[in-house]
């Protein structure tokens, strides 16, 4: 019998959690010394302009990814059934940034038929994938890890998934790029780059927390606007667009489609 995603979530220890119970867990798991690491981790994580991913190994390695879920819980119930639906009959998925495979496996439990790759760049969040594979003898799941912005497959997949990653993908280069570089960044190299991978008819689906510009130079131009910019001079037709408000969601659900 094919799991729900709630009973599936619920048995990998994610669900709806408060900001003080999410608090009050790390510390009884991981003791008051390591749990105020995460947080000096997470709060390095979260400044702009930082490419620190030490927070994810961290989660990874000591057992609570399913905290980092849990606080996200709405989000993940909501988007990875609406990506799910837009998987169906593709047969080579990617998802790119999988983290610790939460949603990789998922996939490749709900399409028995198709293949399911998640990449990562960070070696601990694999490892756990790896486990969680295993645990659900997910055999049409594999995992490696790839930095998307060095990634070369060796076939071209008939859907990629980005979810919650476009935007660290574009902090990580902010430090080495000035501000309108950056922006420029996500139109002229994340989304060729991406589109590449794609075989003809084949789809790119994207979910991030994009409704805030970020770049001062670039007020008025949001993420999605130029990833919509990039896909589109690639030769992608958007088929997709739509803006996702929820309990502890906001962000945009994008589509492109190759000819
Ligand atoms: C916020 S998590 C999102 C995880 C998952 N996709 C989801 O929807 O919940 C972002 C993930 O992207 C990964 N990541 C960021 N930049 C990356 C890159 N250039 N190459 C590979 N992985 C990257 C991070 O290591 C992290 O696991």
């Amino acid at each position: 019998m094919v799991l729900s995603l709630p009973a599936y979530l619920a048995a990998e220890g994610v669900r709806r959690i408060s900001d003080s119970q999410l608090v009050e867990e790390e510390i009884s798991i991981l003791g008051i010394d390591k749990a105020r690491e995460l947080f000096r981790l997470l709060g390095n994580a979260q400044r702009p302009s930082s490419a620190d991913f030490s927070a994810y190994a961290f989660q990874a390695s000591n057992g609570v990814d399913h905290l980092f879920e849990s606080a996200k819980y709405g989000e993940n119930l909501t988007i990875t059934e609406k990506v799910n639906r837009k998987l169906k009959g593709r047969k080579a998925i990617l998802d790119a940034g999988c983290f610790t495979g939460l949603k990789t496996v998922w996939y490749a439990l709900q399409n028995p038929e198709s293949t399911v790759h998640g990449i990562d760049m960070v070696d601990e969040s694999i490892q756990v994938a790896e486990t969680r594979k295993a645990k659900y003898s997910a055999a049409n799941a594999s995992f490696s890890v790839q930095d998307v912005l060095t990634y070369k497959p060796d076939k071209k997949y008939d859907a990629v998934v980005l979810t919650n990653i476009v935007a660290t993908i574009t902090e990580a280069h902010n430090t080495r790029l000035s501000n309108p570089e950056s922006a420029a960044f996500l139109r002229r190299r994340v989304a060729p780059l991406v589109s590449s991978w794609v075989m003809p008819h084949g789809m790119v689906i994207i979910y991030d927390r994009l409704s805030i510009p970020i770049f001062d130079e670039y007020r008025d131009m949001t993420q999605a606007a130029m990833l919509s910019e990039g896909f589109s001079k690639a030769g992608n037709e958007r088929v997709h667009s739509s803006g996702i408000n929820g309990d502890d969601i906001e962000g945009v659900f994008l589509a492109f489609q190759k000819p």
